[in-house]
């Protein structure tokens, strides 16, 4: 119905259907029974065909080749197994490269990781394997039929072929008596003409041991991935092939808009992750049972190009992966402030009553978007003129106070002539093709519409050049860009994307690459606010913030991602928790759901709870449909605004340890929002929960997602301890579940004993209006009185701190004493930056209690100063009013931020 229509009405209507009523067309998108390479590799039984020759088994420093043959089909694959210093192994099976299957280009992932090789040795070989070490990682290779079995410290952690459903599909010349599927395929009047014919790999990975897998989004389901053998939904594989699929449903197998080939297993002791290295579609089979997860990997296309990283924890394998992928590009500032968006802010009047709203009602904010009715007739990087006649003038306007705005670029490009973009692009051959080789013409927003091929680094230059602000009339520097609709979507093609034939840059068919035009599109359009900012600032530069729908591995390096259509339902609320930190767990952290739901029109308490949740979100964002009513945080009644606007402000109270965390993602690639299992590696029961969740390893936050809640069962992970974060009252010691009470004004949140956490308590209209402002540091003890953290700061903007002009400090509460030294972290230049900013409060929770009282002995160490302050009673934060015996407060010590100093608590 949608591409039937193009100009978005039919779908505006259908936004309007009641919470409930979602309507997910099913039958629209293919399942593994309706796809031939998936119906004929899914638990086929191939594996036992396939041997290595032992003789050709060569084993040099850091990588072993051999000769992988399909018996059945007298085929020759070679196969290279190669050690990393970074701490995995990668395995690589191939025809032979004049065959020419596609490989994934390597900017899709970082330069230099395939030189910094292991070595590896050879323990012992035999007729039937040779068994390799490289470091505590142990190798078999099986011959007949190939296997490879992975541990690490004599601990098993992966098996590869070891149920036999390993297959690699070779090409081959058409016959008659081809079955039918392998070169041509017809899906709802759609004929994929599969010129190259069968070429699917299907791999077989067994995690021994462990019970739980996590990973390969996107898609809405729990955290703890389901088998696929189930009841249906689940009696189909996970997809991964980025699609638009309208309306979604918040419990269910089927891929979404962005795919991460990434699973990760844990166990005690060890965590495994595998990255398939595959931007084909992929099907994937889970399978639990016999103290075993088993998986089954199926892609259409493309080599098999296997990642295998293995680690104590979590956080290690993360960071070996992001070895690889890259990761998190250190966002600005105020994009990790609140966004306001719908679709959709109607003219300039609109947008200044919205900016002038946040003010009156005293919400910071710090971005307001358009969505696609800002142009002129969706011709992208142009503006409806009676609409928005002075664009320019707008956005210095909303500038004047500190912040920014957002315009939607999507990828289609309408085909008009008189469009300069749609002309430039085609006079210069710029378009994708379809098989017969002219511009494949789609229909998107615009009706009729050719898409850049992005693939191309040409393209992509010159996509990039377009966001220059004389290019782009209208624009000025405090704009940025939001990357929708670039699975990619085309409202008349298959499943509402491309044809697998049309042809890329390099003769390479869509098919191949499918996964990789949302990255690329968003890559141009990245590089083109760089371009742009290196303008505007020639030395430092201006750190790019581009939105993107579409996403595949390495995605963190170029921008975030939102989870596109979801509904107004407390489902949707609740597995967006879940789908967040799946995109965590795969390298992808800077995240969020439309707050309030994008479909449908949530009620007062939906509302409230959703901004409640929101504010954890990394990217945090309110977004809605068309044809919703408007719910700017104030039209609910003054209640509800005066809890959303305490939300939002503990959103930015927060703003220095999310700011701090991301720096953690920037140069080691961890989370934002962690899983309990990823704190708590060895509690066995935490390993399925996907509702409480750690904002980074100090802050555990309880969401309430359901309508009327007056109390919730926390559960505390063991062998830490816990304050409430609004009262700062302790848990009890060892307390496994606690029901504890909820009103309408906050969720339980709670700080975790032995963690500082720096924030910014004063409200103010955006993060530009924080900069000066003085931190707060809540200390909170663990059972040793001990507690440590973090605080990154930067000019929350350029690039300047790539060479160096940032703070980074480590406070560290030990033996009484607080100390501020500098942070010092390998592979990263040091920090020089210092700011006059100060410490105003330090609030200390978990100090035994004293008839006395404390006071605190400052020393500073740059001016040899010494003071003494008393310790008062709260309030814990400036924002949530009410003193706190439990909190033990530093008020006004005026500690330099920039200097190393020592605060000793001893007895008043
Ligand atoms: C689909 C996106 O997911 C949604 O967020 C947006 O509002 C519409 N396209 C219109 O641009």
């Amino acid at each position: 119905m949608r591409r039937a229509i193009g100009l978005g009405v039919g779908l505006a209507l259908l936004g309007l259907l009641l919470p409930g009523s979602l309507a997910f067309k099913e039958n629209e998108f293919k399942k593994c029974a309706q796809t031939s390479f998936c119906s004929r590799n899914r638990n086929v039984q191939q594996g036992a065909n396939f041997e290595i020759v032992p003789a050709s088994v060569t084993l040099n420093t850091a990588t072993l080749t051999a000769t992988l043959m399909n018996k059945q089909a007298s085929k020759h694959l070679q196969l290279t197994l190669t050690a990393h210093a970074d701490g995995f192994v990668r395995l690589l099976i191939d025809e032979s490269p004049s065959v020419g299957r596609y490989q994934v280009p390597s900017d899709i992932l970082v330069s230099g990781w395939e030189t910094r090789k292991a070595a590896i040795k050879e323990q012992s070989r035999s007729a039937n394997g040779i068994v390799l070490t490289t470091g505590d990682t142990k190798l078999e290779l099986g011959y007949a039929p190939f296997t490879l079995a992975v541990s690490v410290k004599g601990v098993p952690a992966l098996q590869v072929n070891s149920r036999n459903l390993f297959n690699f599909e070779h090409r081959r010349p058409k016959q008659d008596s081809d079955p039918a599927g392998y070169w041509e395929e017809t899906w709802m009047g759609h004929t994929d003409s599969k010129p190259k014919g069968p070429e699917a790999m299907s791999l077989d990975l067994v995690f021994p041991g462990f019970a739980h897998v996590y990973g390969i989004p996107e898609r809405a389901t729990s955290l703890s991935l389901q088998a696929t053998n189930g009841n249906a939904p689940y009696g189909e594989p996970y997809r991964l092939y980025n699609l638009d699929v309208f309306e979604y449903l918040e419990d269910h197998p089927f891929g979404l808009y962005g795919s991460i080939p990434v699973m990760l297993a844990h166990k005690k002791g060890l965590t495994v992750g595998v990255y398939w290295n595959n931007a084909a579609e992929m099907f994937v089979d889970v399978v639990k049972g016999r103290g075993e997860v088993g998986t089954q990997w199926v892609a259409e296309s493309g080599v098999v190009d296997l990642f295998v990283f293995t680690g104590a924890t979590g956080p290690a394998v993360l960071a070996a992966y992001a070895k690889v992928a890259g990761t998190t590009a250190l966002p600005q500032l105020f994009s990790l402030g609140y966004h306001q968006c719908r679709w959709n802010y109607k003219d300039e009047a609109d947008v200044k009553a919205v900016d002038g709203g946040f003010d009156s009602h005293e919400i910071p904010y710090d971005v307001l978007w358009l969505d696609i009715e800002h142009t002129n007739g969706k011709r992208y990087l142009t503006w409806d003129s009676s609409l928005f006649p002075n664009p320019a003038a707008m956005q210095e306007d909303v500038a004047s106070r500190g912040r920014k705005m957002v315009t939607i670029v999507d990828p289609h490009v309408k085909r008009d002539s008189s469009y300069y973009i749609f002309s430039e692009a085609e006079s210069a051959g710029h378009y994708v093709k379809n098989k017969h080789g002219s511009d494949f013409d789609g229909w998107c927003w615009p009706g009729q519409s050719s898409y850049l091929d992005v693939t191309s680094p040409v393209v992509r230059e010159w996509w990039a050049q377009q966001f220059t602000t004389d290019k782009y009339q209208g624009s000025t520097r405090h704009l940025y860009i939001w990357n929708d609709m670039n699975e990619p979507s085309v409202f008349n093609g298959p499943e509402i994307t491309m044809q697998k034939d049309n042809l890329h840059y390099g003769n390479v068919e869509h098919r191949d690459n499918h996964n990789l035009f949302g990255i690329y599109y968003h890559m141009g359009t990245a590089d083109g606010l760089k371009l742009r900012g290196s303008q505007v600032d020639p030395e430092n530069g201006d750190r790019p913030f581009v939105l993107s729908r579409a996403f595949f591995s390495g995605t963190q390096r170029v921008g975030p991602i939102w989870t596109g259509d979801n509904a107004a339902q407390w489902s949707h609320l609740k597995v967006s928790v879940p789908m967040l930190l799946t995109l965590g767990l795969t390298g992808l952290p800077y995240s969020g759901a439309d707050v309030g739901g994008f479909f449908g029109n949530p009620d007062a308490e939906l509302m409230t709870r959703w901004y409640q949740l929101g504010i954890y979100y990394p990217f945090f964002r309110g977004h809605a449909h068309l044809e919703t009513q408007r719910r700017e945080p104030w039209l609910f009644g003054p209640d509800v605004t005066a809890r959303i606007r305490s939300a939002i402000r503990g959103r930015y109270a927060l703003l220095p340890h999310i700011y701090t965390l991301f720096r953690a993602a920037n140069t080691s690639g961890q989370p934002i929002l962690r899983p309990l299992w990823f704190e708590f590696p060895e509690q066995e029961d935490l390993y399925a929960e996907d509702q409480e969740f750690m904002v980074g390893s100090s802050m555990l936050v309880v969401p309430v997602t359901a309508p009327s809640i007056f109390t919730v069962d926390v559960t505390f992970p063991q062998g830490a301890r816990w304050y409430d974060a609004a009262t700062g009252a302790p848990v009890p010691p060892k307390t496994k579940t606690q029901r504890v009470e909820v009103s309408l004004n906050g969720i339980p949140v709670y700080y975790r004993g032995g963690s500082v956490v720096p924030r910014r308590e004063r409200p103010r209209r955006s993060t530009a209006a924080q900069l000066a402002d003085p931190y707060t540091l809540v200390v909170a003890l663990d059972d040793k009185g001990e507690a440590e953290g973090q605080l990154y700061v930067d000019d929350g903007r350029s690039f300047a701190f790539q060479r160096g002009l940032y703070l980074h400090r480590d406070f560290k509460f030990a033996a009484n004493k607080l100390t501020s030294s500098k942070h010092v972290e390998a592979g990263v230049p040091d920090g020089t930056l210092t700011v006059p900013t100060t410490i105003e409060r330090v609030v200390f929770l978990g100090l035994p209690p004293s008839k006395k009282g404390y006071k605190a002995v400052i020393s500073d160490g740059a001016s040899g100063s010494k003071h003494t302050i008393a310790l008062e009673a709260g309030p814990l934060s400036l924002a949530t009013a009410p003193e706190s015996t439990q909190a033990q407060v530093l008020r006004k010590p005026d500690l330099p931020v920039s200097h190393d100093w020592t605060v000793e608590i001893v007895q008043a």
